[in-house]
């Protein structure tokens, strides 16, 4: 048995959950129920992100106390979460007053590290980043990613030493020590961190005043993602509890966009606490909806609230961790979902359970014992999980759902039940069903309702009884 953490980014309260934020929470539930079923101890984190100035006009805009604001939202998320079926063990909110004292030990233990300096550039603020000129200038001074017009800061901040960190965070990447998924991400960060600058970790009280306040200088308040990131291990009772039972972190899964942030800034804190880097940082792509980058102003903001009322949260699940490749950006369109829907999780799984359940039923066919299915001895469904291969285990799984459906089409049980005897009828369902039930555990991190749902039906040594209601009725 190890001891596994898998971590998620923490969103922004800037609004409610999205259809882009679901990724993080699917893929990190996959793999903590995959390992619970390994017979691992798992600690799995979750949270909000609360601080910085992109809450901050938010709330002011909205005309709500900021600390309001954020709770309303943090609890919007803590629901969506619930909602897709995941399970977290930990929520941790950056507001949380613990967080903000461990995160100001942080700071005074990174102290050797730190320097002032002020502060000439660019700033986005809905990255809640600093900006180079020549980024500036490469984007016409408008950030691509919110399409808002970078501001002008000219402030003293304090520095973190970058620097001091590089050559060992390289070094690490390089020999795989703390991997980077996919490969080609990796690559694109080892670039971004020869260029890395060091950076601005605190903003002054007078330009911002929603943060964690520096030790020792009440005119500073804590840089955004130096809060943020330090959830990682202040959720684990870092500096004052012994975390090296879950620290470093099995893997961590944030979007593409803020990698840089998870392979640069986080590690350099890291290596200046001490602390071992996380072993696997992966890195998945982005939800486009109809190929396009989803946003409010384009009016092609798909609400997952609304597509989980309709379909279900397992539909959900089943789009977003089979059809939403695990690394590379994805389209949803509401025609691809309810195609998926009808298509494949009706027809291939939810046809083959209630064919499967009604020839048993109606032949008084009572099942086998069926010894030694529930091991997980399927290596290339594990080389896939191990590998955070997510979309292609699911798939792989998929194909085995498939080949049952075709063996059933082949071995016609219907015509067996007609011609043959009950022992052959009885051998005939039993190996088909000994099939679905080995696939149902392959599936079972995926859809744990479902798949729940079949283990129910097709009870080892029992009769069977068909659900009165098919698991996925047809739209
Ligand atoms: N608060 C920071 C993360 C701090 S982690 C220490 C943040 N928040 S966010 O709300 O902007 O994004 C939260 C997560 O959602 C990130 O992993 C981000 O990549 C992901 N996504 C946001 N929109 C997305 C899509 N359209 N598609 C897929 N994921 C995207 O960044």
């Amino acid at each position: 048995m190890s001891k596994v953490y898998i971590t998620t980014a923490i969103p922004y309260v800037n609004g409610a959950p999205h259809i882009g934020h679901s990724l993080d929470y699917l893929l990190a539930d996959v793999y903590y129920r995959y390992r619970l079923k390994m017979g691992d101890e798992v600690r799995f984190q979750s949270g909000t992100d609360e601080h910085g100035n992109k809450v901050f006009s938010k709330a002011k805009a909205a005309g709500i106390d900021v600390r309001e604001y954020a709770s309303q939202n943090s609890q919007k998320f803590k629901d969506f979460i619930a909602l897709l079926g995941v399970k977290p063990t930990e929520f941790i909110r950056t507001t949380d007053e613990d967080h903000e004292r461990r995160c100001q030990e942080i700071w005074k233990k990174l102290e050797q590290h730190i320097y002032k300096s002020s502060y000439e550039g660019w700033y986005c603020e809905g990255c809640e980043n600093f900006v180079t000129q020549k980024e500036y200038d490469d984007n016409h001074g408008v950030c691509p990613d919110h399409n808002k017009e970078y501001q002008k800061l000219s402030e003293e901040n304090y520095y973190f030493k970058i620097s001091d960190f590089k050559d060992e965070i390289a070094e690490a990447i390089e020999k795989g020590e703390m991997s980077i998924l996919p490969e080609f991400r990796k690559r694109e960060m080892l670039e971004l961190l020869k260029e890395a600058p060091d950076v601005s970790i605190s903003r002054p009280v007078k330009s911002l005043s929603w943060g964690v306040p520096v030790p020792g200088d009440d005119s500073q308040v804590m840089y955004v993602w130096l809060d943020a990131l330090s959830n990682y291990i202040t959720v684990l009772g870092y500096p004052e509890n012994d975390i090296s039972d879950f620290w470093p972190a099995t893997v961590q899964f944030v979007g593409k966009d803020i990698l840089r942030f998870h392979t640069i800034i986080w590690p350099a804190m890291l290596l200046g606490l001490g602390l071992p880097l996380p072993k696997t940082i992966c890195s998945h792509g982005f939800i486009l909806s109809n190929n396009q980058k989803m946003s409010k102003s384009l009016g092609n903001v798909v609400n997952p609230i609304e597509a989980i009322n309709k379909y279900g949260v397992e539909a959900f699940r089943y789009y977003f961790l089979r059809h939403i490749d695990t690394f590379v950006d994805s389209d949803f369109t509401w025609e691809k979902f309810e195609d998926a829907y009808n298509n494949e999780l009706a027809n291939d799984l939810g046809n083959l359970v209630q064919r499967l359940a009604v020839l048993t039923s109606k032949n008084d066919v009572v099942l086998d014992q069926f010894k030694d299915i529930f091991t997980n001895s399927d290596k290339q469904y594990k080389d896939f999980m191990d590998a955070f291969e997510f979309s292609k285990a699911f798939n792989y799984a998929w194909e085995k759902v498939q080949k049952i459906n075709k063996d059933i089409d082949e071995q016609k049980p219907w015509e067996i039940s007609k011609t043959g005897t009950k022992e052959e009828l009885s051998e005939c369902l039993n190996s088909l069903i000994k099939d679905l039930l080995f696939v149902n555990e392959l599936l079972s991190p995926y859809l744990p309702k479902t798949t729940e749902e079949i283990s129910r039906i097709f009870i080892p040594g029992q009769k069977v009884t068909p659900p009165k209601i098919p698991l996925f009725p047809k739209n």
